[in-house]
């Protein structure tokens, strides 16, 4: 087949109006109970949800169909223990002096700190890398387009189907994250965007009361 050449788009059920707007609410009912979890448990989770969460994630639209990211696995304790390690150093910097008071203060409400141990505890990392080279066959060096929008709604995905399978996650950044790159084995043209944490929460596992606070709709759409 040439690569222009097209196929019917005949993949979408014809809902009636009823059944989309049902659908919809249904699905911002579960969504809206994703948080953020900072508090894992070590129990295993079947490998399977994982790569089937990281299909999910590979469908996402993307610049050029070049599909720029990678997403590294880490199951390994003495790769957790490592990146636990090198994390909570870059943190501490970030909580002592690198960070500015204004973002220190907009993180208090969430009671974050330097101490990481769902780094170790989790399951799963999941580190997110952008490919700022590639394309889309095995060993080619093109250019790549729109890599953080791209990694970003892969990695919306990425989540949305890990919550959808009952997990937990958390969005974690060490800044700077070059670590990564050496730690999951990556070439120098990647760039770590995101360590997502993964498994099932705690059986005591809280959340920040100030996370579950979003805005309204009119507050974050306008009609035209
Ligand atoms: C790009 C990004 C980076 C984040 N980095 C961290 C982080 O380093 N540590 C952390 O505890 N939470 C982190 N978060 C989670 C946010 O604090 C959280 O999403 C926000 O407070 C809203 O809460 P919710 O996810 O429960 O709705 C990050 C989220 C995003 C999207």
């Amino acid at each position: 087949m040439k690569p222009h050449d097209n196929l019917p788009y005949s993949q979408l059920p014809d809902y009636s109006d009823a059944e989309r707007v049902a659908r919809s609410r249904a699905f911002y009912e579960a969504i809206r109970t994703r948080r953020t979890c900072r508090y894992f448990s070590n129990e295993a989770v079947p490998r399977a949800v994982i790569e089937n969460a990281i299909l999910a994630a590979g469908t996402a639209p993307n610049g050029a169909n070049h599909q720029p990211w990678h997403f590294a696995v880490i199951e390994s304790a003495e790769k957790k223990k490592v990146l636990r390690a090198a994390a909570e150093e870059e943190e501490r910097a970030f909580y002592q002096s690198k960070g500015s008071e204004e973002w220190l203060e907009a993180l208090a409400p969430l009671g974050t700190d330097a101490d990481k141990p769902f780094l170790e505890t989790a399951p799963y990392l999941i580190v997110i890398f952008g490919q700022r080279k590639g394309g889309m066959n095995p060993g080619e060096t093109k250019q790549n387009y729109y890599v953080n929008e791209s990694v970003g709604i892969a990695t919306g995905m990425l989540i949305t189907a890990l919550h959808d399978a009952g997990l937990a996650t958390l969005t974690h950044t060490p800044n700077p994250m070059k670590f990564l790159n050496q730690l999951c084995d990556r070439p120098h043209h990647e760039k770590a965007m995101m360590v997502l944490v993964v498994g099932k929460p705690a059986a005591d596992a809280t959340v920040p009361v100030h996370a579950t606070n979003k805005k309204p709709l009119d507050a974050i759409s306008s009609w035209l």
